[in-house]
C-alpha cells in the first residue's frame, strides 16, 4: 500500500499525537483510552478534512483547476477546511451553505465555521435545505466556467475515494505511533457523518493487516445511509489501493442512538460528555460530531460493550469551531 503513487500536497500538520485518556478511563472504570488528536492537523483550527483536503487539493492541481467548490451546512467543518486549503494553494473557493439544522442560536449564522469561511476569503452561496447538495454544486462549477474558470467539485465531507486516502495515511500513521509505543489498538470509535472517514480507516487497516475494529458513531441519524456510504467508498478505496483481499462485508460497523433527533441538534449526553471531557481532560469536542460520539463511548463502556483489558482510541476529528454557535446550548448547564 504505497500512498506515495498518488498527488499529494502537504497541508497537516503530522503526525498528529496519540494521548492517554488517564483520568477518563479511571473514571469510566473502563478500558484503556486513547485519544488521537485529529483536531489537530493544523490548517485553520484543524479537523479531519485537513487530510482528505492533502489528496483532494492535489487532484485539483493536477487537473488544472483554479476554482475549488464545495458545500455542506452553514457550520460546516469541512467547508472552513476547504476555503483554507484553496487559499493556502493559491485556488479560488465557491462555497455552498445550506440552512439544514434547525437550530436558531443567534450566532449560528454568525460565528464559529461561517465566520472563517468569510475570513478565508471563500465565496458564500447560503441557501435553504432541501435543494440536492450536489446538483447545486454541479450548477455553482457551470457558473465558474462560464466565467471562465476552471472548478473542481469536492463532494460534501470530501467523501469519495481520493478523500478517504487520507484515512488511510492516518491508519498507517496511528499503527506506527502504536507500535512505537507498544500499544495494541482493539477499536478506534469515531464520528461518522458522509463515511470518507471510517471507509479511509476500514480499507487502510484491511491493507496493513492491522486488527483493529472501526466503530463509526451515526451522527447524523440515519445510520443506514452512512453505512451504505461508507461501504461504498470502502470498495472504491481498496480498488485504488490495488488491495489484494477487500475488506470484510461486515467491517463496516456503525453505532446508532447518539445522534438524537437529528443531525447537529444537541443532546442531553453529548452536553455531559463534552462537560465531562473538559473537565477531567482538559480537552474541548464539538457539539455535533465528536460530543455525540464520546456520548455513544462512554454509553459502550457503561453497557460493558468493551472488556477491560481493550485498548480503545477515540478519534478526535475536530469542529470546536462550532461550540461558539451553540453557546445557548450549553448554558444553565453546569
Ligand atoms: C468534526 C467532524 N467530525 C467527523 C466528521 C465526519 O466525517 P465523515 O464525513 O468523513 O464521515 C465531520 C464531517 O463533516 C466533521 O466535521
Amino acid at each position: 500500500m504505497q500512498l506515495s503513487r498518488f498527488p499529494r500536497v502537504r497541508l497537516a500538520h503530522a503526525p498528529t499525537p496519540l494521548e492517554p485518556l488517564t483520568a477518563l478511563s479511571k473514571h469510566l472504570g473502563g478500558p484503556r483510552l486513547f485519544v488521537k488528536r485529529d483536531d489537530s492537523t493544523g490548517l485553520a483550527l484543524g479537523g479531519n478534512k485537513t487530510r482528505k483536503l492533502e489528496f483532494l487539493i492535489a487532484d485539483a492541481l493536477a487537473e488544472g483547476a483554479d476554482t475549488v467548490v464545495t458545500g455542506g451546512g452553514i457550520q460546516s467543518n469541512h467547508v472552513r477546511q476547504t476555503a483554507a486549503a484553496a487559499a493556502k494553494s493559491g485556488l479560488a473557493c465557491e462555497l455552498l451553505l445550506q440552512r439544514a439544522v434547525p437550530w436558531n442560536d443567534p450566532d449560528y449564522e454568525q460565528t464559529g465555521n461561517v465566520f472563517l469561511d468569510r475570513l478565508l476569503g471563500a465565496r458564500l452561496h447560503i441557501e435553504e435545505a432541501g435543494r440536492d447538495r450536489m446538483t447545486e454544486l454541479t450548477r455553482i462549477a457551470g457558473e465558474v466556467e462560464a466565467r471562465g474558470g476552471k472548478p473542481y467539485v469536492i463532494p460534501g465531507g470530501g467523501s469519495n475515494a481520493t478523500g478517504a486516502l487520507g484515512y488511510v495515511a492516518c491508519a498507517q500513521e496511528m499503527l506506527s505511533q502504536a507500535n512505537d509505543a507498544g500499544i495494541a489498538i482493539d477499536y478506534v470509535v469515531h464520528p461518522t457523518g458522509s463515511g470518507g472517514t471510517q471507509a479511509g480507516l476500514v480499507a487502510g487497516f484491511a491493507g496493513l493487516n492491522a486488527g483493529v475494529a472501526t466503530i463509526g458513531i451515526d451522527i447524523v441519524a440515519d445510520a443506514d445511509e452512512v453505512t451504505r456510504s461508507a461501504t461504498e467508498i470502502v470498495g472504491a478505496t481498496a480498488d485504488k489501493l490495488g488491495l489484494d483481499t477487500m475488506p470484510a462485508q461486515d467491517a463496516v460497523v456503525v453505532k446508532t442512538g447518539y445522534s438524537g433527533e437529528a443531525y447537529g441538534l444537541p443532546t442531553p449526553e453529548m452536553i455531559e460528555a463534552v462537560e465531562l471531557t473538559a473537565r477531567l481532560e482538559g480537552l474541548v469536542l464539538d457539539p455535533v460530531y465528536t460530543g455525540k460520539t464520546m456520548a455513544g463511548l462512554i454509553d459502550l463502556v457503561r453497557t460493558g460493550f468493551f472488556r477491560p483489558e481493550d485498548t480503545v482510541v477515540f478519534l478526535h476529528t475536530g469542529g470546536m469551531p462550532a461550540l461558539f454557535a451553540y453557546r445557548s446550548a450549553f448554558e444553565g448547564a453546569d
